[in-house]
Formats: structure tokens, C-alpha cells, sequence
């Protein structure tokens, strides 16, 4: 997202003379900022589109806003009028989606976000991401409020993470099983996926052309619709945790397809191919062990190089431990339980043993 500059600040003033002249939009806005719904060529029926007529302008012509979105948004069965391409309404009840239909109504256009009280449900409405009146081809996010640690609340986003942490970082009312992405992407964190800066690591040889050290990724590079014709945006999808692509956290055999989360930005031939981690192939191919055991996919405090063990496979008294050594041949002191077996890499386990 940009900075919106000097030019916007005009163009909202006129925006604000249109509203308390109840005028039509004058040509000059919309053919310089174009905001997709104040266009003509895409919603021909203008304010009445979303606003009952006349002299209500504030009032939307439905109970809930995202009703007045389905309108357009959604299937021919539930609109008055289709002109939007985007149907976001079918997106919205895949399996794994934004609870919006559940939970807009708690939704207030004055709210503060990150919440301050616990007490308060959880909500997550159109508006949260998108500011109907703005928005563009371009940016489906222009103009919304964000909130970052640098920043504070309810102050216009720069960047699409900063929309997220409004209620995925700080929230007083944070589910017990979800974690502060604020702090698991902090930049003085171990290690940590390049969100709000470059990352730590400056040898990562597996990336794709497309990408360096020096990139930074969205949260949507991993979450959004599975369906790459579909539309995009974080609004729903059948792979768990609302991604784009398959990720599997369980034992079993290796395919493009079972990481393909990874694998659109890390080569696989790279990754099974030991590029880095000497031990890579052995433990993903013939031990069928999926990445998740090793490696958390935001960032951690804990260690370099992604590596927090999952549970579920590795366990250690008091603790696993992971001891970067020379660059791919780490040392781990920790008790893997897999294919059925228990695998003890202790003193014992290394000794003797040379690396590939
Ligand atoms: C595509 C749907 C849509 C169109 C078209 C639209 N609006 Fe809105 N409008 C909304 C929504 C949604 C809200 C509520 C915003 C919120 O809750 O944050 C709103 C809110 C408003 C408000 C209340 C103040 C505010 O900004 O929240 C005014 C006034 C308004 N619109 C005027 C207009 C005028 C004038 C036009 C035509 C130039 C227009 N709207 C076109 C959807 C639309
Ligand atoms: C009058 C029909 C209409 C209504 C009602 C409508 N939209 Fe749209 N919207 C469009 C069209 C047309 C596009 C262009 C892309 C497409 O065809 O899907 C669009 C694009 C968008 C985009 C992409 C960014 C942009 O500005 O181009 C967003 C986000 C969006 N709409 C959100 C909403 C939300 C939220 C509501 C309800 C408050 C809403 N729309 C209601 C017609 C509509
Ligand atoms: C206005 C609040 C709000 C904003 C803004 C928001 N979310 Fe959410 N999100 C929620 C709620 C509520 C849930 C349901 C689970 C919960 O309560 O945390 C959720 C769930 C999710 C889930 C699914 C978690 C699961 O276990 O299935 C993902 C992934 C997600 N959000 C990503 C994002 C991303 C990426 C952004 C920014 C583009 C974002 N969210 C912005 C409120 C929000
Ligand atoms: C590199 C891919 C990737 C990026 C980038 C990413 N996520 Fe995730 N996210 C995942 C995966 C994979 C999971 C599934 C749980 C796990 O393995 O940790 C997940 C889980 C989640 C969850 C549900 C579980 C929890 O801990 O709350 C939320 C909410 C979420 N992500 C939000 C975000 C937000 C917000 C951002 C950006 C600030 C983001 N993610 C960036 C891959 C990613
Ligand atoms: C959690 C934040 C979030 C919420 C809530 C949300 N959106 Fe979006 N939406 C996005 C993001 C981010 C994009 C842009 C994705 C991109 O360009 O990669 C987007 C894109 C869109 C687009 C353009 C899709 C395309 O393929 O061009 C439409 C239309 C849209 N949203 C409508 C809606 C409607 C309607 C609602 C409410 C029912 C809604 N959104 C709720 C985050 C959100
Ligand atoms: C959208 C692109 C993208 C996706 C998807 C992605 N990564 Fe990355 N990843 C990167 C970039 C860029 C870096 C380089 C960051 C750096 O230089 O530290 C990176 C770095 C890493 C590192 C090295 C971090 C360090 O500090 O040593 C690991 C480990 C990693 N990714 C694992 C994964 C896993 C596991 C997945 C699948 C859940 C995944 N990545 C998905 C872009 C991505
Ligand atoms: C048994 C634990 C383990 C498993 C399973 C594992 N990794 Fe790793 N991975 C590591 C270790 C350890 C390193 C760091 C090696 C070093 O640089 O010393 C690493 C480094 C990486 C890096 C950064 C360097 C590079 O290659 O670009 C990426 C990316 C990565 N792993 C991705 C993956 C993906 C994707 C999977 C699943 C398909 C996976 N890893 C499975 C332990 C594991």
C-alpha cells in the first residue's frame, strides 16, 4: 500500500462537498482516484447502490452491510443486481473463512481496535478491511485503519499487515488459542517470516527467483482464497487456517502438493536436495516427518531459523534443544517420536556419526 499523498486530501474534500451537497459525483474524482464505487462504468445505480434514497444517504439499504455487498458480491439467488465479478458471498461459506456473516453485528463504524476489553465478542465486518467510498482497483484496502507497535490505533494503514494486527495482535479479547502476531513477528525476534522487515537469515538458497533476502511477504501471500481464479483476499478457503495452499501438519509421504504452501516460495528440488539443512531429505522423505514438526511458519523467540519442535512429535526433559552449528549441520539434543519409534539425538546419537 502507499502513502497517500497531498493529491488524496484534495480529492477527499471534494468527496466531503459531494456528500453535504447531495450532488453527483463531480467526473473529475472519479476519473482521477477512481474508487471503484463511486465509478460509474462499474456501479451504474451510484449511492442508491448501497443507500436508501432519498435523503438517508447514511442509511444502508439493508439490515447488515455485507448484505448490501451481496447484492453485487454475491449469487445470482440472493442479488437484485449483478455487476461485481467478485462473489464473495460463496467464498464466505467455505469451510474456513472470516466470521462475518456470524458476527458483523457487533460491528460499531466508531469502535477502536485492538480492543481493550476482554469481555467484548470477537467481530469481523467488510468495513474492518475495506472503506467502501475509497477503495480501489489497485488497493482493495485504501484508506483503512490500521495498527502497528511503531503506531497507534486508528491511524490509516501503510502496510496490509498492519489492517490484521488491528485484531490479530494486541486484542484484549485474543482467543486463548490464538497467538499475538505482533510478537511473533517482531524484528528482534530469533527468526521470523519477513512480514514488517527483511529477515534475519542471509542465506536462504532455497528461495524462488522471484524473491531474495531483502523481501518482505504479506500475510496474504499465505492466507487467502485456495482457489487462484476465485477472488482473492483472506475471506475463505477449504485449507485449514484459511491458506491459500495445502500444508500438512501430520506424518506422511512428501508431494509438491502436501507443502505446496512452502513450496511457492522455497524450490523443493532446493529443500529435498539438502541445500541447507544436511538432514532435510532424510527426515522429510524417509521419515515422512512434515515440516510443522520443526519449523513454525510466523516467527519465534526460541531459535533461529524458524525452529520451534512441535509437540506433538518432540519431546525433551527439561527441554528440546537446537544449537545452530556449522551453516546445515545443527545439533539437536531432543527425543523424536515418529513412524511409531522413539529416535533420541543425544551426545550418543552424534557421536561417531558423520555429516553428509
Ligand atoms: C457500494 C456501496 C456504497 C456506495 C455506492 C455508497 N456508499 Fe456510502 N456507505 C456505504 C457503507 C458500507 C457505509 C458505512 C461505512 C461504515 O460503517 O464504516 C456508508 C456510509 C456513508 C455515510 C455515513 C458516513 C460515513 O462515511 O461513514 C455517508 C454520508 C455516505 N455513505 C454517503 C454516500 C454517498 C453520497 C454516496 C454516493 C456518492 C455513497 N455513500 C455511495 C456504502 C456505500
Ligand atoms: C452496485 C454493485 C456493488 C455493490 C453494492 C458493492 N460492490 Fe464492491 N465492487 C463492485 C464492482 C463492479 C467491483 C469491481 C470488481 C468486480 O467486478 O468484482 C467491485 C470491487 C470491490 C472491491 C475491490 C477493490 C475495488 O475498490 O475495486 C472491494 C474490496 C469491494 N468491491 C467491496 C465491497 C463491499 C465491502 C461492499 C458492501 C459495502 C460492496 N463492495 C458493494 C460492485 C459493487
Ligand atoms: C476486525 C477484526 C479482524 C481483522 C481486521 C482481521 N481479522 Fe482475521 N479473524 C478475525 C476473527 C474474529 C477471526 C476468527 C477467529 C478469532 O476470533 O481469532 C479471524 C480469523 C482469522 C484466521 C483463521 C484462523 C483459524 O484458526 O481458522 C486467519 C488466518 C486470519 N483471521 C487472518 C487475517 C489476516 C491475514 C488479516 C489481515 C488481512 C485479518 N485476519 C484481519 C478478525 C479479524
Ligand atoms: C509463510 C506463510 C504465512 C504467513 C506469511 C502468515 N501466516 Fe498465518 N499461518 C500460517 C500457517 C501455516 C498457519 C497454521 C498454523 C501453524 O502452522 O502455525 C497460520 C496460522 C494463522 C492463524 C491461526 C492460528 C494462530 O496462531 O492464531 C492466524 C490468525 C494467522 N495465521 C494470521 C496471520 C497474520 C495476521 C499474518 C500476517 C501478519 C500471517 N498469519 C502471516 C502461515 C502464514
Ligand atoms: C480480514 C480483512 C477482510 C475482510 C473482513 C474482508 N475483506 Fe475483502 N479483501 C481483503 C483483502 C486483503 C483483499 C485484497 C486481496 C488482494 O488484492 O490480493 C480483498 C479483496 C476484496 C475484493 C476484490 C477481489 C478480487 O478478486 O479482486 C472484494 C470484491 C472484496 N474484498 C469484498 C469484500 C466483502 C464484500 C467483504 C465483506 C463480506 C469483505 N471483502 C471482507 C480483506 C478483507
Ligand atoms: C510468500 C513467500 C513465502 C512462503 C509462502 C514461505 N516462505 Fe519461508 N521465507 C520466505 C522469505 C522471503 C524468506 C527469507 C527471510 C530471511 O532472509 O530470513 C524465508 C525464510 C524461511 C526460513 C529461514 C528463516 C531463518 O531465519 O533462517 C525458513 C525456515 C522458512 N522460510 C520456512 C518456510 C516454511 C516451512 C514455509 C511453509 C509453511 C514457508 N517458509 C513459506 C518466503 C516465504
Ligand atoms: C527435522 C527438522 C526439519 C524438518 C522436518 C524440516 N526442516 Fe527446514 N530446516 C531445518 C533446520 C535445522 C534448518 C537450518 C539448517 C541450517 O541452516 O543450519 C532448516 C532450514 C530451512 C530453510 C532455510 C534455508 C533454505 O533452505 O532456504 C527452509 C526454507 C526450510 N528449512 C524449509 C523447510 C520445509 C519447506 C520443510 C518441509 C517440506 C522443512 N524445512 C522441514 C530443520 C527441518
Amino acid at each position: 500500500m502507499q502513502t497517500p499523498g497531498y493529491m488524496r486530501h484534495v480529492l477527499r474534500l471534494i468527496l466531503v462537498m459531494v456528500l453535504l451537497g447531495g450532488m453527483a459525483v463531480p467526473e473529475v474524482y472519479s476519473a482521477i482516484s477512481r474508487p471503484t464505487h463511486l465509478d460509474k462504468s462499474k456501479n451504474p445505480f451510484g449511492c442508491a447502490a448501497c443507500h436508501v434514497q432519498p435523503g438517508k444517504l447514511g442509511s444502508l439499504a439493508a439490515a447488515t452491510t455485507y448484505d448490501v455487498c451481496f447484492s453485487c458480491h454475491g449469487t445470482i439467488s440472493q442479488s437484485r443486481r449483478i455487476v461485481a465479478t467478485a462473489d464473495i458471498s460463496s467464498v464466505l461459506r467455505k469451510r474456513y473463512r472470516h466470521p462475518i456473516v456470524d458476527t458483523a453485528a457487533t460491528h460499531s463504524p466508531d469502535e477502536e481496535l485492538p480492543e481493550k476489553s476482554a469481555s467484548t465478542r470477537r467481530h469481523v465486518t467488510c468495513q474492518d478491511c475495506h472503506r467502501i467510498h475509497v477503495s480501489t482497483p489497485d488497493n482493495a484496502l485504501e484508506g483503512v485503519k490500521g495498527y502497528s507497535a511503531r503506531r497507534e490505533r486508528n491511524i490509516k494503514a501503510v502496510r496490509e499487515y498492519e489492517v490484521c494486527y488491528k485484531c490479530h495482535s494486541d486484542s484484549a479479547n485474543l482467543p486463548y488459542n490464538m497467538k499475538n502476531k505482533r510478537l511473533e513477528f517482531d524484528q528482534s525476534n530469533m527468526s521470523f517470516h519477513p512480514i514488517e522487515g527483511p529477515g534475519r537469515n542471509r542465506r536462504v538458497p532455497s528461495l524462488i527467483r522471484q524473491l531474495n533476502v531483502s523481501s518482505t511477504i504479506n500475510c496474504t501471500d499465505c492466507h487467502g482464497n485456495d482457489d487462484p481464479y476465485g477472488p482473492k483476499g483472506p475471506h475463505g478457503s477449504n485449507q485449514e487456517y484459511l491458506l491459500k495452499n495445502e500444508y500438512r501438519r501430520t506424518e506422511g509421504s512428501e508431494s509438491a502438493k502436501t507443502y505446496e504452501l512452502c513450496y511457492s516460495c522455497h524450490e523443493r528440488q532446493s529443500i529435498i536436495e539438502n541445500q541447507s539443512f544436511k538432514k532435510h531429505k532424510e527426515h522429510i522423505i524417509y521419515y515422512r516427518i512434515p515440516c510443522s514438526a520443526c519449523h513454525v511458519a510466523h516467527g519465534t523467540n526460541r531459535n533461529a531459523n524458524l525452529i520451534e519442535f512441535d509437540t506433538n512429535f518432540v519431546k525433551m526433559i527439561p527441554a528440546a534443544t537446537y544449537m545452530r552449528g556449522i551453516e546445515g549441520r545443527p545439533l539437536c539434543y531432543l527425543n523424536c517420536h515418529v513412524g511409531g519409534r522413539d529416535s533420541k539425538h543425544d551426545d550418543a546419537f552424534y557421536s561417531g556419526k558423520r555429516w553428509p
